[in-house]
């Protein structure tokens, strides 16, 4: 019994450092997405206080973190007018993303597709334009989207029945025609 813990305690020891250095670097890593991010978005005063000294990003009021990975971030109202870089994914942890009440524009933003854990997006009173993708349902975890106030443009891509974790699908003030595909949307939004 003495020499089995004498042999695995220190194999344990090294399990934990180990444990500890990838949460560590994983955490540096979401860092430096955040600081990209802010860079990308032109430094909004919103955002003044992401700084590299500012390190504990988990307490930061826009970001929600699990097990210190982020897994939420929620940019209301910051006065973002840059589009989405792709380079968000690289949370890969990231379920949450709410950027409503800003002034993103460009088409819909699939490069988010490469977030593959998202559940929830929030788009709304943004200037995007264009159609909503027919791939949309690349998407495939969303459970909520809510596009309203915009300018998108076409119909519904028949491929939103394909979005089977989807409740709440809001499309409010778009210029988009009102076409109903494969699902009955009254019964799903509740
Ligand atoms: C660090 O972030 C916290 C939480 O958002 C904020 O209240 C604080 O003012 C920031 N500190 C600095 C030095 O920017
Ligand atoms: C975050 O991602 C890492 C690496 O993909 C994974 O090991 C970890 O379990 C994830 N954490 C959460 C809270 O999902
Ligand atoms: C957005 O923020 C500005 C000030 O920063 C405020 O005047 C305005 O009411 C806010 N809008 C919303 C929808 O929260
Ligand atoms: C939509 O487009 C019209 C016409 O170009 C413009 O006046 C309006 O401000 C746009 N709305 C949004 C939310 O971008
Ligand atoms: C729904 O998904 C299936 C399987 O990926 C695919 O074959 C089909 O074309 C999709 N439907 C639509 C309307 O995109």
């Amino acid at each position: 019994m003495l020499k089995i813990a004498t042999f695995s305690l220190p194999i344990l020891f090294c399990a934990l450092l180990f444990r500890g250095h990838a949460d560590s670097q994983l955490y540096d890593e979401e860092h430096e997405v955040l600081m990209k991010l802010k860079q990308h978005w032109r430094n909004p005063p919103s955002i003044a206080h992401w700084t590299p000294s500012n390190s504990s990003h988990c307490n930061w009021l826009e970001i929600t973190c699990t097990s210190n990975s982020i897994t939420g971030l929620s940019l209301i109202n910051m006065s973002i007018s840059e589009t989405i870089p792709s380079f968000i994914c690289e949370l890969k942890n990231l379920t949450d993303l709410d950027l409503q009440y800003n002034n993103i524009p460009g088409n819909f933003p699939i490069i988010l597709y490469d977030c593959s854990k998202l559940e929830y997006l929030d788009l709304s009173q943004n200037h995007f334009v264009g159609p909503i993708p027919q791939d949309i349902d690349s998407l495939s975890q969303l459970r909520f989207l809510n596009i309203g106030a915009n300018n998108f443009t076409g119909g519904i891509p028949a491929s939103v029945g394909n979005l089977t974790e989807l409740k709440v699908l809001q499309l409010y003030q778009n210029p988009v025609q009102w076409f109903f595909p494969t699902r009955n949307w009254q019964s799903a939004q509740s």
